[in-house]
């Protein structure tokens, strides 16, 4: 691989892996989660080898992926709207192929083909090594399509090629697929049973991104907490194990530790966790390691008991608040982070109200807000009415995002008159003299330039603030740069 510094649209330099004598243009871009950003780089790395480099420009691709999200209704909408564009595009250039990756191609699967004339191929999220036999047939003039699902896949043996960059943070996926069945949520459908990566390939990507210089990593999966390597296998088979493999099984503290301790210089996130599988030894682990990021993403989804169990969540509100308690005696400095849905199926005034309260008891610094929407296939689709009008579901979402607006307002303006120690990511979107980057607390700063570079850690002091933004000035490099 060689590595080229590349100019986007928004006149941001990128680094691009490209390999020598690779004559195909691959244009991929991806939609949703982390976990499809990172599944684009393994694809990227899989048609590295049948002769493609990535292009920035849709018009000069000889090969068009989108990489898909189901999560929403809109999610949806925005990929067809997508595709619109690209049929514009073919039309000028007859010869591109065009392909559906993700949790799209999963969900419809052959439907795709029909309803979407210009779609050549359609891949789930478990099939990606099987697409040169499947570029092999679109390039014979017949569409192609692999949706099934697996049991063992975790592309751990793939080095991904990093797209997008900027050579300083990177996802390490380290499970796949979920085996909780929230009843609002498709993930279970589109993206399968839950599945370990070896931790020794986990290893091997973490030293290997340090040795190419970057310098934060965040380890991917629906549920991490649930993580657990024994050999290989669906985590419900782990009863059946040999004592030798339950003797050396590797949890996700486990992991954490070994990837804190192989790489003790690297800052290391993780996304998302589930409360009913986040344990103490975790958090005790985060405790630890200071290179370990003191921020935990810990969606909630509501704060009502009843629509917790309607929503087959395995915890109650009064569990989480333990939890959160836990958290904050153990890692007083450490962020929290939720995903919230208004309008559930059934969600009374009282239901809402304890969602308000909830996030009142937590004071999250952030969070990620919806309206329910409903997706087809899942138990609340086949079991509950879709009951709460519209209007009702965005009042009450907006209700939670004022809320939140507030909790964040006053975890942020905290931080004022104190020093924070900030990874450099990029420079600032509002200003090209400034950089921005991130706090262990996943909290973003902004400040001058001076003499400092994308990569560098540094102290700031903090002089000022949005809701979400520290602002301030850098004050030298940290002991730890
Ligand atoms: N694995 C993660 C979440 C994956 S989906 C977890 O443990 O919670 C990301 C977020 O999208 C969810 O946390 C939820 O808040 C939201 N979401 C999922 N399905 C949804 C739906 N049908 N309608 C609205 N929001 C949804
Ligand atoms: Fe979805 Fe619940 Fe898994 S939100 S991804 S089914 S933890």
């Amino acid at each position: 691989m060689e590595k080229t510094i590349d100019e986007n649209k928004q006149g941001k330099s990128l680094v691009l892996e490209q390999k020598k004598g690779n004559t195909r243009k691959l244009f991929i871009e991806s939609y949703g989660c982390a976990m499809n950003f990172s599944d684009s780089e393994i694809v990227a790395s899989i048609l590295s080898e049948q002769g493609f480099n990535t292009t920035q420009s849709l018009e000069d691709a000889d090969l068009v992926l989108v990489n898909t999200c189901s999560i929403r209704d809109k999610a949806e909408q925005t990929v067809r709207k997508r595709l619109e564009k690209y049929n514009a595009v073919k039309r000028i250039n007859p010869k591109m192929k065009v392909g559906v990756l993700g949790c799209m191609a999963e969900r419809l699967k052959t439907k795709f083909l029909e309803e979407e004339k210009i779609v050549d191929l359609v891949v789930g999220p478990d099939a990606y090594k099987d697409l040169p036999n499947l570029l092999a047939e679109v390039d014979q003039g017949r569409d192609a399509i692999n949706v099934i699902l697996s049991k063992e896949e975790t592309y751990g043996d793939i080095a991904p090629v990093r797209l997008n960059t900027n050579g300083i943070t990177a996802y390490v996926s380290i499970t796949r697929g979920c085996d909780n069945m929230c009843t609002f949520c498709v993930v279970p459908f589109t993206r399968g049973r839950e599945r370990s990566r070896d931790p020794q390939s986990i290893i091997e990507e973490v030293n290997d991104l340090w040795s190419k210089g970057y310098k934060e990593i965040t380890l991917l999966g629906q549920n991490v907490d649930s993580y657990l390597w024994y050999g290989g296998g669906l985590k419900k088979d782990f009863i059946k194990a040999s004592d030798m493999q339950k003797a050396t099984a590797v949890n996700f503290a486990q992991l954490l530790e070994l990837c804190a301790k192989a790489q003790p210089r690297i800052r290391i996130r993780f996304s998302t966790s589930n409360p009913q599988d986040l344990t103490l030894d975790v958090i005790e682990t985060m405790a630890k390691f200071d290179n370990i990021c003191k921020h935990i993403h810990l969606p909630v989804q509501s704060g009502s008991n009843r629509i917790l169990k309607e929503m087959n969540r395995l915890h109650t509100r009064e569990e989480y608040f333990e939890l959160i308690d836990n958290i904050k005696n153990i890692l007083p400095n450490c962020a929290i982070s939720q995903d919230l849905i208004t309008g559930f199926p059934t969600e009374t005034e009282q239901d809402h109200q304890d969602t308000l309260s909830l996030m009142d008891y937590v004071k999250y610094n952030f969070g990620y807000m919806f309206t329910y929407s409903e997706r087809p296939g899942t138990m609340a689709e086949r079991k509950m009415d879709d009951d709460i009008p519209e209007v009702i579901k965005k009042r009450r979402l907006a209700e939670i995002v004022q809320r939140q607006r507030e909790h964040s307002e006053i975890k942020t303006k905290a931080y004022l008159s104190t020093t924070v120690e900030v990874l450099i990511e990029r420079e600032s979107k509002k200003s090209n003299v400034q950089w921005s980057g991130r706090t262990s607390q996943n909290i973003v700063a902004v400040f001058p330039k001076e003499q400092y570079q994308i990569g560098d850690l540094v102290n700031v002091n903090v002089t000022d603030c949005t809701s979400a933004t520290l602002i301030g000035v850098a004050i030298g490099y940290s002991k730890d740069n």
